[in-house]
């Protein structure tokens, strides 16, 4: 018995090869299930597509590379929930691609900023970390505030989304470019439209300058709106999750 697996042991090719077969079909079996198993993902009341706005601001997140200091996942952990609230569900993320989850934290995790901060106190931050939290070493994101969102190719990003899984509706898309005005309008024609594509979307003047929409608004509406779609007064895990 041992004779023959000489065979594999003075071919260190062969040797690797069989390895790699080994190894491949422990993971095929441990891995191709979780694509078929309708449950990997449970399905949580409250979870959305983001707003066009929202999107267009973690849009300008990953451009500027925000990750590189700040996850977005609250792990199921004494100290991290105590800090930041209920950890974080793999529903929340969802839509999410790519997800944000992140190991790096230079800064805190954002995973549930939203409604922590006014949009002023986020607008100040971004403008000059330093200015409110003396001691960061954040660096400043002055020129949100000065660029005019560029959203002209809104609808294309909600395509792409869409490519991946995010279940945005054509209606979603050809709407796209109103429904990203609308959230910056308190007094907009087709509030309740929205609304109703957007669940509890939070609409107002997010950089308090109704001139024109910035790259500001953008991202202080993706900021407040992170970790705020499930009610966790209400949320209960299914059995399964618990
Ligand atoms: C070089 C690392 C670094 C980068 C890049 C960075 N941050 Fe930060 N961030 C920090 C640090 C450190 C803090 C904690 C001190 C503070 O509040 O300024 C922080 C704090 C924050 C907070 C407050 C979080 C809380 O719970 O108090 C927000 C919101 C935030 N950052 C957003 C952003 C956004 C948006 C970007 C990208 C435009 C970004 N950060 C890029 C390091 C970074």
């Amino acid at each position: 018995m041992l004779d023959r697996h000489e065979i594999l042991e003075k071919r260190g090719l062969l040797l690797s090869v069989a390895i790699l077969v080994v190894v491949a079909i422990g993971g095929i079996v441990e891995i191709a299930p979780l694509f078929y198993l309708e449950s990997t993902i449970e399905k949580v009341k409250g979870v959305r597509p983001y707003s066009p706005l929202e999107l267009a601001g973690r849009n300008i997140y990953l451009r500027e590379g925000c990750y590189t200091c700040h996850s977005q996942m609250v792990r199921p952990l004494r100290d991290e929930v105590e800090r930041y609230g209920h950890y974080s569900l793999a529903a929340e993320s969802m839509y999410d691609h790519p997800f944000q989850w992140g190991s790096k934290r230079t800064g805190p995790d954002l995973a549930r900023v939203g409604g922590k901060y006014s949009d002023a106190w986020h607008q100040q931050h971004l403008v000059d970390p330093r200015s409110v939290v003396p001691e960061s070493v954040m660096p400043p994101y002055a020129m949100l505030n000065e660029r005019a969102l560029d959203y002209s190719q809104v609808e294309a990003w909600l395509k792409a989304n869409r490519v991946v899984g995010v279940p945005y509706t054509d209606e979603m898309i050809e709407n796209a470019k109103n429904d990203l005005e609308a959230q910056v309008d308190p007094f907009s024609e087709i509030y309740d439209d929205f609304i109703a594509r957007y669940p509890k979307a939070q609409i107002r003047e997010f950089d308090g300058d109704p001139r024109k929409i910035t790259e500001m608004d953008a991202m202080i509406a993706y900021l407040q709106v992170l970790g705020t779609m499930v009610d966790f007064s209400t949320y209960e895990a299914e059995e399964n999750y618990r």
